[in-house]
């Protein structure tokens, strides 16, 4: 009897460890056949519709056409469509390496433009960048912001920074996209009926970090970022 009793104790503990330790195995499983999804719909939208952008603009490739707002919107297209593709078939990397894939992507539409890159990475401490979740965010707000320069600024001059702050220790990156161009003629957040400012806010927030506006009109604009390391811990932002 002693020993039957002994016997459903021990069951009864091996339950309720197991309980305590259970998640669902499903969920492995799913994020694979979504990861897996993902990057089927990445190689459609890159085959299909990407290769109908490239046809639309090759019909309307001349120098007249340079300027012209149509291919200005196709060029836009393509671009928000490869790192779209990208976005969705890479989930790994650090920030300096996502935004080294951006500036591949970027630079032929900024070469066409006549805009020059300055690039400044100052990103020898890699193992305090942000990663992951945090990485994708700050770099769709780069994005965002390039896209912005391109859309509205008319800028003969982009700069991209990203380096600690010397000032705070280096507990803090400083992440910096700045143009030439001719600055926002409202306040930001003034009456504005876009919504990129408002996403990179959101994202600055996800992500911990500060963002700042600085600009005026025909003095260019600057976006800043102050992100604090700190904030990396994994579990901060849950992974999507
Ligand atoms: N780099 C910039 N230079 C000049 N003006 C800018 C710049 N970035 C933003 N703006 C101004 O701020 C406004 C708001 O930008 P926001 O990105 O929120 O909206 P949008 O670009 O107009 O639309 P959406 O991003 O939703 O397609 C822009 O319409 C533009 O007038
Ligand atoms: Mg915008």
């Amino acid at each position: 009897m002693e020993l039957l009793n002994l016997a459903v104790g021990a069951s009864l503990v091996v339950m309720l460890v197991r309980t305590l330790y259970w998640h669902p195995r499903r969920n492995a499983q799913t994020a694979a056949a979504v990861r897996k999804e993902r990057q089927r719909i990445a190689g459609e939208l890159h085959d299909l519709v990407g290769s109908q952008i490239v046809n639309a603009l090759l019909l309307l490739d001349s120098p007249a056409n340079r300027l012209h707002p149509a291919v200005r919107t196709l060029e836009q297209c393509m671009l928000d469509l490869r790192l779209l593709v990208e976005v969705m078939s890479d989930q790994k990397g650090d920030l300096a390496e996502k935004l080294a894939a951006l500036r591949y992507r970027i630079q032929p539409v900024l070469d066409k433009r006549g805009i020059c890159l300055t690039w400044i990475m100052d990103v020898d401490d890699g193992e305090m960048l942000p990663r992951r979740a945090h990485a994708r965010e700050l770099c769709r707000l780069v994005q965002e912001a390039v896209s912005n320069v391109l859309q509205h600024s008319r800028a003969t001059h982009l700069t991209i920074e990203l380096r600690p702050r010397r000032e705070s220790g280096c507990t803090e990156w400083l992440l910096r996209v700045m143009d030439n161009g001719v600055g926002m003629r409202q306040q930001p957040g003034e009456g504005v009926k876009g919504h990129g400012v408002s996403n990179m806010r959101r994202r600055a927030r996800r992500v911990g970090a500060r963002m700042s506006i600085v600009s005026e009109e025909g003095m260019g604009t600057e976006i800043v970022v102050i992100v604090d390391t700190m904030q990396f811990a994994p579990t901060v932002i849950a992974s999507t």
